[in-house]
């Protein structure tokens, strides 16, 4: 019985903490665009520029605590969109203690999962030049990103400037991609390589739904 009015608790206390998430987000950025049934469990942290576009979609779940994702997550989910940049989140879409950085433009398709402590960064934070690098972060390369729908990134893998992950394409955990990915596909690895396709599964899948269209 008290495990029973514990567990009402700690939800009630978990829509209270996601409400208020919401809250912050409305009084602090009110040009950040947040659709219907949007969960924080966990407060995020966000660094958005006035002049920054940012839009995240309807069924969205954040998730910034161990507590609320068992693969082990690090840190919270953060998201940095800086002066003029375009950080568009489609609908249906999971997040793990991910880090979004958008100082260019990072769009994520609908039903994308990104793993617990993923990054995506759409920039090298600093340029490559040793004697620019001392005084300046001016000329540090950026390039958009573009995350396709129904991709699944695997945990703590990195995604970097410049990159498009197909549909449906699967990262494996612990991958850096540096270079675009085809759709259905599976790549692992530090730099990400082919490890397989995955059209067959999605031939499996096909053929799951329809049986279950005719109810067999
Ligand atoms: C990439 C992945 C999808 C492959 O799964 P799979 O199709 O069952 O592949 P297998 O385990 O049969 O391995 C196939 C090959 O890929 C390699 N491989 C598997 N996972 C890998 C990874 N993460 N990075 C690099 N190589 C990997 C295997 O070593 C194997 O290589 P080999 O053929 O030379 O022996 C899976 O290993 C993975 O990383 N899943 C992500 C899990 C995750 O992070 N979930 C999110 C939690 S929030």
């Amino acid at each position: 019985m008290i495990r029973h009015w514990l567990n009402i608790l700690r939800q009630q206390a978990s829509h209270l903490q996601s409400a208020l998430m919401h809250l912050k987000i409305r009084l602090k950025y009110p040009h950040v665009q947040v659709g219907k049934n949007v969960r924080f469990y966990g407060p995020i942290e966000l660094n958005i520029h006035k002049t920054a576009t940012v839009r995240i979609g309807d069924n969205c779940t954040f998730r910034s605590a161990t507590k609320h994702n068992f693969v082990g997550i690090n840190r919270p989910v953060s998201l940095y969109a800086g002066a003029g940049a375009t950080l568009l989140i489609g609908t249906d879409y999971g997040l793990s203690g991910t880090a979004i950085v958008a100082t260019e433009e990072v769009i994520i398709e609908p039903y994308v999962l990104l793993g617990g402590n993923t990054s995506v960064w759409d920039t090298d934070f600093h340029p490559l030049d040793y004697q620019q690098r001392r005084v300046t972060i001016a000329g540090t390369k950026t390039a958009p990103i573009l995350i396709k729908s129904d991709a699944f990134i695997g945990a703590n893998a990195l995604i970097m400037k410049g990159v498009t992950i197909g549909e449906r394409t699967i990262v494996g955990a612990g991958a850096v991609v540096t270079r675009s990915l085809p759709a259905d596909e599976i790549w692992g690895g530090n730099p990400a390589r082919l490890i397989r396709s995955a059209a067959i599964l999605q031939t499996h899948l096909q053929f799951a739904h329809t049986v279950a269209r005719q109810g067999r």
